[in-house]
């Protein structure tokens, strides 16, 4: 492996400013960076990680003062949802001025914008002083990382530095919300929770197909149906007799088996996300417990569906999108 693992935050810095590519750690998930405003570096990240130019990026800021050079308005909605979760796992969907080059939006009129919370990618933008394009730092369409030795296994030949935060604290991706015409509308449930949008924004609507028509591509192509998935064939179920016949099984499940239906069942592997049930803690787990069992050796892995509300929305719409084949 070439990369270098490292806490060292000045020289990730000058990478950087030098128009190359540095992993991250931030609290959702590791993102594979470059500067923003460098369409040579983007061009890079599109390469290392395979990913499709008509998936855009999320634009990475320090502050709200930043705002300015990159976005022509910012609603009462956006300004609501900034100051309740800003540092945090939001990601706005905002107009774009022309400074953003297209490659980071995929030539839509919007830019999407996070101000992260963790003390090492706040770091990295306050000594860079530049907005940083990342993507979560895996292979298009593979698990996303939560820890730098993620990152090293897929993309470790590729990059030269990872810089590690440890473990990613809220470990599923944030939750991007356009805010471009009158109403809010999800296009990626994340690590904040609708519930919690919700409260602070009142109505908002959820992603529709006709949205991905209007741009005449994908809104939010993480919303694409087969993505964030492991090697092994993933199903989802929410009863025992929905079991395949027969076959070695992985199991992922919210709670101890012992406490649910899944309790005289046969597992070869299996992963519990929270021993209590709770869905912040499963969410920490959740990528983590899916590289495990697919790691296992087993032949397929069997995710019980978790309840519909808080983090267990965003888990389950990564299981959907594992499943899909
Ligand atoms: O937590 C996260 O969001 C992580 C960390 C690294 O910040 N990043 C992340 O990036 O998950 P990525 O590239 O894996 O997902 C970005 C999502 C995609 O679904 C993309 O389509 C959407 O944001 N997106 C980016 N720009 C957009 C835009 N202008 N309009 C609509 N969706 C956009
Ligand atoms: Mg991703």
């Amino acid at each position: 492996m070439k990369c270098e693992i490292s806490r060292n935050v000045q020289s990730a810095a000058k990478l950087i400013q030098n128009g190359e590519l540095v992993a991250f750690a931030t609290e959702t998930v590791y993102g594979l960076g470059a500067n923003a405003l460098d369409p040579e570096a983007v061009a890079q990240i599109f390469a290392v990680k395979q990913r499709p130019h008509f998936d855009p990026l999320i634009v990475h800021i320090a502050n709200t003062d930043q705002l300015e050079e990159l976005t022509s308005d910012f609603s009462s909605t956006a300004e609501k949802l900034a100051s309740a979760f800003w540092p945090g796992p939001l990601t706005l969907v905002l107009p774009k001025k022309k400074i953003v080059p297209d490659l980071v939006t995929s030539g839509l009129n919007s830019v999407a914008i996070r101000i992260p919370a963790h003390p090492v990618a706040r770091e990295l933008l306050d000594l860079t002083r530049l907005p940083i394009a990342a993507p979560s730092a895996n292979k298009f369409g593979r698990l996303s990382p939560t820890r730098a030795i993620d990152v090293a296994e897929q993309l470790g030949e590729e990059i030269k530095l990872i810089l590690d935060g440890g473990t990613c604290t809220v470990g599923v991706e944030s939750t991007v919300i356009q805010c471009m015409g009158e109403c809010p509308v999800l296009l990626r449930p994340g690590g904040i929770s609708l519930e919690e949008i919700q409260a602070c924004a009142g109505d908002i609507r959820m992603a529709e197909i006709e949205d991905y028509a209007e741009v005449k591509s994908h809104v939010s192509p993480g919303m694409l149906p087969k993505h964030y998935a492991p090697g092994t064939r993933l199903i989802i179920v929410d009863h025992p007799d929905q079991l395949p016949e027969s076959g070695l099984f992985g199991v992922l499940s919210l709670y101890p088996l012992e406490e649910t239906e899944f309790r005289d069942c046969q597992f070869s592997a299996q992963q519990i996300l929270s021993p209590t049930g709770d869905l912040k803690i499963a969410a920490t787990n959740f990528f983590s417990a899916l590289r495990n069992l697919d790691a296992s050796g087993v032949d397929q892995i069997i995710a019980i569906r978790l309840p519909e509300r808080g983090l267990g929305r965003t888990i389950n719409n990564r299981l959907e999108r594992a499943a899909a084949s």
